[in-house]
This record gives C-alpha cells, sequence and structure tokens, in this order.
C-alpha cells in the first residue's frame, strides 16, 4: 500500500466516523485523537479480542483495572523518573524540536529510498552504535556529517542534543503550594507491578502466571506522526507474566510465539508481521522483541515482548519497604522447595491504537465492480466479521407498505445478540455501499416478497452476492458466520 492510499484511509476514517482529529473546532490537538462512533465499536472489538485470548483463554492470567494516577514514587522505581526520554534537538531558525534518532532514520530511509545502500547500512550501523552507548553527542554528529537539514528551514543551524523526558506532569490536591507532583502513566505496566501481591495472594495465583490489563498511557512524544501511530495519549493492552527466576527466555521464547500466532489470526497477511530483536534495550530488559507490521509507510513496532527480569519488583520492593516476594511450595531437582524469590517478569505489551491502524489499513480496499459499460469504485473495509462495528444492517426497500414494521420486528429480534443499524433512506445500492464502507459483513433487505412469504435477501459484503432466504434462518446464519471461534481457535 502506498502513502497515497495511506491519504485515503485516514480521510475514510474521519468520513466515517471512525477518528476525528481532537477538539477539531479548536484546530486540533497534536498528537490526539477521539474515536467516534464507529471507531469506538472496532476498538472495543478489538479489545475484546485481545481480553478473550490473554484473560479468558487462560486459566492463569487475569485482569485487572488500576488507576491512571499513582503515587509517585512508583515512577522513580520504575526508572522512568531518570531514564524514560528520547534525545532530542532543536533547529534554531525553525525552533522546531526533533528527535535525534528519527532524524537518522528518515534520512536511512532517503538512502534507501535513492540505492544509497551502502550509506544507509554504514549510517544504521552508527545509530544503533550510539543509542547502545547512549552517546548524544555521537548522534549530533552523524546528524552534521550527514548533511540532515531542517524539513522546515532547509539550515543545519542545531542546537545540542538532549534528552527530554516524556512523561507528563500534574499536581494534586487542591493547593497548589501543598501539591505533589504526580505523572500521567506512561505505562499501564506499573498498574499490574505495584498490585502483584494483592492479585498473587486474593486470588490464590501459583507461579507461573498473568496479569492483565488495558488502559490509556501518555507520553509526551517530540513529534508525533503518521496519525494515530504516535500519539501522546494512547491505550495499552499489556500482561505481565511471572515466572520462576532462570525461566525467564523459556517463557519469552513462549510469548513471542503465541502473540505473533495471535496477530496472525486476524487474517491480515503472515507476510505483514516480522520480527524486530531490540540492539538497544530499554532500562528494565534483558531481552526484547518487537512484532512489527507492515503500514503503507513501512513495517513498524506494533507490540513488544519484554523479558522485564525482576527490576520492576525490586525496585517497587525497595522503595516502598514493602516485600514483594512469592514463596513457591514446589520442589526442585534436590526435592527443596524452591521458597522465597522476587519473580522474574515476561511482558506482553501491544498499542491498541496502533492494532486498530494495522486493521483499518489492511482491510482498506478499492475495488472496480459492476458491468463494461457502468464501471464504478466501490471502498469496501474486509474486516473480520467479529470486529466489524456494525454486523448486520436492515433495510427495508421502501419507507411503506409495512416493509419498516417487518425490518424493525426482524432488528427487535437481533440487536441483543449483534450490533444492528437500521435504514430506510436512498436507493438499496447506496445504502449497500455505505456498509462496505464500514466493513458491515451482511446486510438484509425486506421487500414486498418478504410480506408474502416470509423471506429476506442477504447481501454479503465481500463477494457482493445476495441471496433468498426465510426470515427465520437469519439468526442461524449470523451465528454461523459471527463467532469468536473464528478468530480465537
Ligand atoms: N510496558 C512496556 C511498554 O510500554 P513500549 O514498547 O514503550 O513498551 C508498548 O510500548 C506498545 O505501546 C508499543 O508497541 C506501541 O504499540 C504502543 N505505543 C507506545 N507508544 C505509543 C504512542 N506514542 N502512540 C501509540 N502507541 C504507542
Amino acid at each position: 500500500m502506498s502513502e497515497e492510499l495511506f491519504k485515503k484511509v485516514v480521510s475514510h476514517a474521519k468520513e466515517y466516523g471512525f477518528v476525528f482529529p481532537s477538539s477539531e473546532i479548536y484546530d486540533g490537538l497534536g498528537a490526539v485523537y477521539d474515536y467516534g462512533q464507529n471507531g469506538v465499536e472496532l476498538k472495543n472489538n478489538l479489545r475484546q479480542y485481545w481480553w478473550k485470548a490473554m484473560v479468558q483463554l487462560h486459566e492463569n492470567i487475569v485482569g485487572i483495572d488500576a488507576a491512571i494516577f499513582m503515587h509517585p514514587k512508583t515512577w522513580k522505581a520504575s526508572g522512568h523518573v531518570d531514564g524514560f526520554s528520547d534525545p532530542m534537538i532543536d533547529n534554531k531558525d525553525s525552533k522546531k524540536r526533533y528527535r535525534a534518532d528519527q532524524l537518522l532514520e528518515d534520512k536511512i530511509a532517503r538512502y534507501e529510498k535513492d540505492g544509497k545502500t551502502q550509506k544507509a547500512q554504514e549510517l544504521q550501523l552508527g545509530l544503533d552504535q550510539a543509542l547502545l552507548e547512549n552517546n548524544l553527542g555521537q548522534l549530533k554528529s552523524l546528524i552534521e556529517q550527514h548533511e540532515i537539514v531542517c524539513p522546515i528551514s532547509g539550515t543545519r543551524n542545531w542546537t545540542d542534543v538532549r534528552q527530554f523526558n516524556l512523561m507528563f506532569s500534574t499536581e494534586m490536591g487542591a493547593m497548589a503550594e501543598d501539591a505533589d507532583k504526580i505523572y500521567l502513566r506512561p505505562e499501564t505496566a506499573q498498574g499490574i507491578f505495584v498490585n502483584f501481591l494483592n492479585v498473587q495472594k486474593t486470588g490464590r495465583m501459583k507461579i507461573p502466571f498473568g496479569i492483565a490489563q488495558t488502559g490509556k498511557a501518555f507520553r509526551n512524544e517530540i513529534i508525533a506522526r503518521q496519525f494515530i501511530m504516535r500519539m501522546r495519549e494512547f491505550e495499552q493492552m499489556e500482561m505481565q507474566f511471572f515466572v520462576r527466576p532462570g525461566t525467564q527466555k523459556q517463557w519469552y521464547e513462549y510469548w513471542k510465539e503465541a502473540r505473533l500466532k495471535w496477530h496472525h489470526k486476524l487474517g491480515l497477511g503472515d507476510s505483514k508481521y516480522r520480527y524486530h530483536d531490540h540492539v538497544k534495550l530499554a532500562h528494565y530488559a534483558d531481552a526484547a522483541v518487537d512484532i512489527e507490521f507492515e503500514f503503507p509507510f513501512g513495517f513498524k513496532e506494533l507490540e513488544g515482548i519484554h523479558s522485564r527480569t525482576d527490576f520492576d519488583l525490586k525496585n517497587h520492593q525497595e522503595l516502598s519497604g514493602k516485600k514483594l516476594q512469592y514463596f513457591d511450595a514446589e520442589l526442585d531437582e534436590n526435592g527443596k522447595p524452591y521458597g522465597n524469590y522476587i519473580p522474574y517478569v515476561v511482558e506482553t505489551s501491544v498499542g491498541l491504537d496502533r492494532l486498530f491502524l494495522s486493521v483499518l489499513c489492511a482491510s482498506y480496499k478499492e475495488e472496480e465492480v459492476g458491468e463494461e459499460d457502468k464501471k464504478d469504485t466501490r471502498v469496501v473495509l474486509t474486516l473480520p466479521p467479529v470486529l466489524a462495528p456494525y454486523k448486520v444492517a436492515i433495510f427495508p426497500l421502501t419507507k411503506k407498505d409495512g416493509l419498516p414494521e417487518v425490518a424493525r420486528k426482524l432488528m427487535d429480534e437481533l440487536k441483543l445478540d449483534y450490533t444492528c443499524f437500521y435504514e430506510e433512506k436512498d436507493a438499496i445500492g447506496k445504502r449497500y455501499r455505505r456498509q462496505d464502507a464500514l466493513g458491515t459483513p451482511f446486510c438484509i433487505t425486506v421487500d414486498h416478497e418478504s410480506l408474502e412469504n416470509q423471506t429476506v435477501t442477504i447481501r454479503y459484503r465481500d463477494t457482493m452476492q445476495q441471496e433468498r432466504i426465510a426470515m427465520s434462518k437469519v439468526k442461524e446464519i449470523l451465528a454461523q458466520e459471527i463467532s469468536w471461534g473464528k478468530l480465537l481457535v
């Protein structure tokens, strides 16, 4: 898919009520977006797909919903106060701020596009090395050596590279002078770590076990671009899997494979995913891999799988003064109980907004339809039926002759189990097209024949085939076609 088509996806998302710029009447707010009436349904369904796979289908994984606000010491213990930053550089002429590593990555992409493979490789090596050593001077030198100019001013008048903390802070309490500085969480994971013993004890969980949650996270991204790919307010779906020390590698491999399989089951095309092992590890990890997705602008991170060691629990134990240990009564090879220890953790962390974007991009299709002399283009979202915002649209062919009453009665029978869309305006062809654009897998039309013999027409989104069926059969067909089992089993 080209960049051109990506632009179409972005405008489709707005035109059909999937995603709007936040506070648009005030010209929007950088890298913050709102989900519209159809977007929220798709997003809820994606969240449910994750929750079912991770929590409902695993006896040893449970969910929580921790608060966004957390005690400020949380972020000291987690390393985010001291280490959660990006290298930034300002152009003195345009006064614009950039991520130094992203300026270099863009240059690498340009070298590759121009066939300058050797230059691209050299720069990639230099960038990896600088990031690995956290060498800000080296990043600046690379920007100078490769004559990178500011896209706005066109000059090379750069400041030094500095670290910029990505956490948003605010104050808690009514009086500013009494206020404590607190942070909007930059990841949901810490809400799980601080609740580790609460859940383990009250749920009588035995290692290995997992705690999952979904929720908002906030990062003051220096540059935010590519629509909902990099946002300042976004949603994560994270699971921390607590394991016996020494077994983390094996569980890391397990989750790496399991998560890729979960993505493949969406049916967007297996070749659209790949692993990318991290060279520069986050401050908490001893191994990390990204599952990347081929977005229209190239392969980019969709999900991270991190072996987080005992970093978080150990630091929380130290800073809170509360023991965060697990008693393992199982016997080791010498017949002795493993005893007390701080578990190691393997984390899976996927961004819901990025997942949404991946599904939207891969399902957006423009198809030529119609006969030779009457060719037309239809836009269709080929979403897996169970994820579609509306599962079924119900149309009376006309607004009169009792057809709306029959259509409404059918809708009443279906709407408890399926999201239904009802429409009686416009020609039927136009109504079908609007549903194609929303990804509605089935349209049911009630016509005059329905009054005579209790049949309706079912129209299939992907093939556009229409079939006459008994009205009493509709529920059965929908049940066959729309099931979580199709994705999860
Ligand atoms: N707890 C680990 C963690 O937060 P991460 O790799 O920084 O790891 C995990 O983030 C996932 O969250 C990413 O793979 C991505 O899908 C999503 N994500 C991160 N930053 C994001 C942003 N600014 N906008 C949208 N999604 C983001």
